[in-house]
């Protein structure tokens, strides 16, 4: 075990913990421009999901704050979405679209809700926020049961970074961005290769010297073990891309896009 694993994640005051991950502090700053929110970003993943929706509705699992979803539901499509922290659900009304946005306030592993869907989708990397095996199959065992025969579930997710990992290092930098006036940012994953885990690390520190230090877990998958999930909840890989282009999946993709299609 490395030392750094003894930090815990503190919830900053006024955070609710049932939120999770995801509570007040963090949802205040989710929705900032730029980033997964920039329209050359949000624009294609919309443009695709409406296409495979074939007319609805469809089920957002881990809504967030409508990122996705809003934009879906101001094209005309019936968009549901269960989501873990209110805090992120709070803010999903006060978007364009978002306020006919059919929100759940629930764990995507259990939680059910009426009717069924000709899509349901979990982007944004978010199926390894489940940290357990027995729960990412929950997870496509729920979006199964939310399907109409044909329907499809969509996941975008990274392919584990461990080519990245040399033997003897557990951690790979994924930003190192100086602040402008001091200060900055870095984060890094460390992985648990024999859990089949790894911890998001998030580093700011203000110009003032100040710093906060973020911590998430995730468990990461193959796309062939989610294929064997897909199976165990009654669904076969119908397509997989290397992203929301739809371009090819190689061996050298950082993600993909895939579809499993309930027969
Ligand atoms: C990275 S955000 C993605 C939000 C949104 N899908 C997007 O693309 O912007 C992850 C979200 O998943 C939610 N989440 C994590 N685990 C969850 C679970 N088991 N059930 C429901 N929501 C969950 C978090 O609360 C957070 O809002």
């Amino acid at each position: 075990m490395n030392e750094s694993t003894a930090f815990t994640f503190t919830i900053s005051h006024g955070d609710d913990p049932a939120d999770g991950w995801f509570p007040e502090s963090v949802a205040i700053g989710y929705d900032s421009p730029g980033g997964a929110n920039a329209p050359e970003v949000v624009g294609p993943i919309v443009e695709v999901l409406e296409a495979l929706a074939d007319g609805g509705p469809v089920l957002e699992f881990a809504l967030g704050t409508g990122r996705v979803a809003a934009p879906l539901a101001a094209r005309g499509l019936p968009v549901s979405g269960v989501e873990l922290s209110r805090a992120m659900a709070a803010r999903v009304p006060g978007k364009p679209g978002g306020a006919s946005v059919e929100v759940t306030i629930g764990d995507m592993t259990t939680t059910r809700v009426a009717g069924h869907f000709s899509l349901v989708y979990l982007v944004f990397n978010t199926i390894s926020n489940v940290v357990t095996q027995d729960g990412q199959v929950d997870v496509f065992c729920n979006a199964a049961a939310h399907l109409r025969p044909g329907g499809l579930f969509v996941v975008e997710v990274g392919v584990p970074d461990l080519r990245r990992l040399p033997p003897g290092q557990d951690s790979v930098p994924f930003a190192v961005a100086p602040g402008t006036e001091g200060g900055g940012y870095i984060g890094f994953d460390q992985y648990e290769v024999a859990k089949q885990r790894f911890t998001s690390n998030h580093v700011t520190v203000s110009p003032d010297g100040a710093g906060r230090f973020r911590r998430v877990p995730f468990r990461y998958a193959w796309p062939a073990e989610m294929d064997l999930m897909a199976r165990i909840a009654g669904m076969n890989l119908k397509f997989r891309w290397a992203g929301w282009d739809r371009s090819e999946f190689t061996a050298d993709s950082v993600k993909h896009v895939s579809a499993w299609q309930k027969p």
